[in-house]
């Protein structure tokens, strides 16, 4: 999509008051898109701010319904709202946490795709869901997140079978670790809040990827701006990594 037709264009955010949100939030709104971010905190940004928990179906649908008293349309959807909870190991897995993490990151995004395709751009219109590499990939002690990522893999799928026909397009990013400073601080407290081990984490996971480095957020956002512009406009139903290639 060129600038100019950026500056026509809707883009609704989930998430969009911090990391890798925020930065498609600034992304987009340097390119003069109308931006709405949909967040339980505001961050105070340009963006047209809405109140909203994704745990919550009323607060998404009134969240929606403010976006299109003011929008005809969306033309780009990112459903980016996320946690990912502290580690727990099966046999220790608590159950409440588990439900919560379940009803953020794969129920709220279903209750966003719910309540936002119904006023997508059709034709034309491209939904985009932050998964992550654990969409396809397990890891220890962080069952009800790779669960939940792998339940969003599985509504990219189906939400582009259902959208298809209308000329939607619904496709997702699966980040590795990237360096936003809600994993700087997982990582921190991961390693008893001791820099050097943080360190020594953080070049862990670097050397286990092919290009020896963890993805950047800017490296995320262009995969997510690609998968939300004509440019991928024969693309559907897919979950790209970004990831530096973990091996
Ligand atoms: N940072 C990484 O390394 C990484 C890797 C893979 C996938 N991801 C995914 O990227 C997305 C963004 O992660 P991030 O690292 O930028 O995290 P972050 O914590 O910086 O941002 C998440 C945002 O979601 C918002 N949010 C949380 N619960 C919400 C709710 N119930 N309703 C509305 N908003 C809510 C938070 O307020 C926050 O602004 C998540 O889906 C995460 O799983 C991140």
């Amino acid at each position: 999509m060129t600038n100019s037709e950026l500056s026509e264009s809707t883009v609704v955010i989930t998430g969009g008051s911090s990391g890798i949100g925020a930065a498609l939030v600034d992304f987009y709104l340097q390119r003069s898109a109308r931006v709405f971010s949909l967040d339980l905190n505001p961050s105070g940004s340009r963006a047209i701010e809405i109140d909203c928990d994704v745990r919550d179906a009323n607060s998404v649908s009134s969240a929606m319904a403010k976006v299109r008293n003011d929008s005809a349309r969306i033309d780009v959807l990112i459903a980016n709202a996320g946690v990912v909870p502290s580690w727990q190991s099966t046999e220790n897995i608590d159950l409440e946490d588990f439900t919560r993490v379940i009803e953020i990151n794969l129920i709220g995004v279903a209750a966003t795709l719910k309540y936002a395709a119904p006023a997508m751009r059709s034709p034309g219109g491209s939904i985009v869901i932050t998964g992550s590499i654990n969409s396809w990939k397990g890891d220890p002690n962080l069952a009800s997140y790779v669960a939940s990522k792998h339940g969003v893999l599985g509504l990219i799928k189906s939400a582009a079978l259902d959208l298809g026909p209308k000329g939607i397009r619904v496709n997702g990013v699966g980040p590795g670790p990237v360096a936003t400073d809600a994993l700087r601080n997982r990582i921190l407290s991961r390693n008893e809040n001791d820099h050097d081990k943080a360190d020594v984490y953080f070049e862990r996971l670097a050397q286990g990827t092919a290009l020896k480095r963890i993805a950047t957020v800017e490296e995320v956002i262009h995969a997510i701006d690609f998968l939300a512009s004509p440019l991928s406009s024969g693309i559907t139903g897919e979950l790209i990594n970004v990831d530096g290639g973990v091996l």
